[in-house]
């Protein structure tokens, strides 16, 4: 997959690419990215790509002239890349006031040929560049932070992970959360007794079948108790009802105010 990211800040681009799993995918041709920098579209001399805004509104605002030459050339570099393919490519503005990203959002993105990823600074880009050359406005929460760098690499690295064959276990995706609209299980790792708690049983039985069945059943409990919006959004299959009461009965019985599953050694 193609990524072109327009950015004043090629460097910081080039350097979260270069760690973990969005390098290792890069090496093995799987994704690329390039960055292009609107700075070399202007025409004087301290090459400027801001200005004041209209109407007296505080601090500054990237103007449309350079970032539109900007996405042109990243539309040819797609094309180069891509051929023909590229004309399925959009053009993404990274913007508080987007969609929000979610699992959903990513899993549809990543079926794309490539990505253009615009990353505003300063105030946010002229109103008129996100009319005429933005395809879609995605937001990664309800909050500020500085530039759409880091929520556009946020975005790359969610899509390079729906990728086929970025991650060596197909299945480490499979069970994630948000993937199915849940959250996932709670999990454990050496060694089993740990500042005195011990792993539940069930992990070190051995028994395949009441281990999924505990994992499925942590993973509808914990989304009923930390996300029950995300349940509001996704059908219980009748299996599913089942373990999520079977779950909440022994939370309740058990009197947990948070979700403890682990055993204490000394009780
Ligand atoms: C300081 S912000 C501008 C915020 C803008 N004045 C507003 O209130 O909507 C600068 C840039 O950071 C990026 N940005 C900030 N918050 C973001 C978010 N939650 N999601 C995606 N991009 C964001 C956008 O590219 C934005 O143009």
């Amino acid at each position: 997959m193609w990524f072109g990211m327009v950015t004043l800040f090629p460097e910081l681009v080039a350097s979260v690419m270069s760690w973990g799993v969005v390098a290792r995918a890069s090496e093995q041709n799987l994704l690329s990215v390039e960055a292009i920098n609107p700075r070399q579209f202007t025409q004087d001399k301290h090459a400027t790509v801001d200005a004041k805004p209209y109407g007296g509104s505080p601090g500054m605002l990237m103007q449309p002239g350079p970032l539109a030459a900007a996405i042109a050339d990243s539309r040819q570099r797609a094309t180069a890349a891509l051929g023909p393919a590229a004309s399925d490519v959009p053009v993404i503005y990274l913007s508080p006031q987007g969609r929000s990203l979610d699992q959903g959002l990513v899993q549809e993105l990543s079926t794309k040929a490539g990505l253009i990823l615009l990353c505003g600074r300063y105030e946010g880009v002229d109103e008129r560049l996100v009319r005429e050359a933005v395809d879609i406005e995605v937001s990664v929460g309800d909050y500020v932070v500085s530039g759409g760098e880091l929520p556009a690499l946020t975005l790359v690295d969610a899509v390079a992970r729906c990728l086929p064959g970025v991650l060596g276990n197909r299945a480490s995706i499979e069970c994630e959360s948000h993937l199915d609209g849940l959250l996932d299980y709670p999990q454990y790792t050496r060694p089993e007794i740990y500042g005195g708690v011990r792993v539940p049983k069930v992990l070190v039985s051995g028994d395949h079948g009441a281990i999924e069945r505990w994992q499925a059943e942590q993973a509808l409990l914990r989304t009923w108790l930390r996300r029950p919006d995300l349940l509001a959004h996704r059908t219980l299959s009748t299996q599913e009802r089942a373990w999520l009461t079977a779950a909440l009965t022994l939370h309740e019985e058990k009197g947990h105010e948070g979700e403890q599953h682990e055993e204490n050694v000394n009780d």
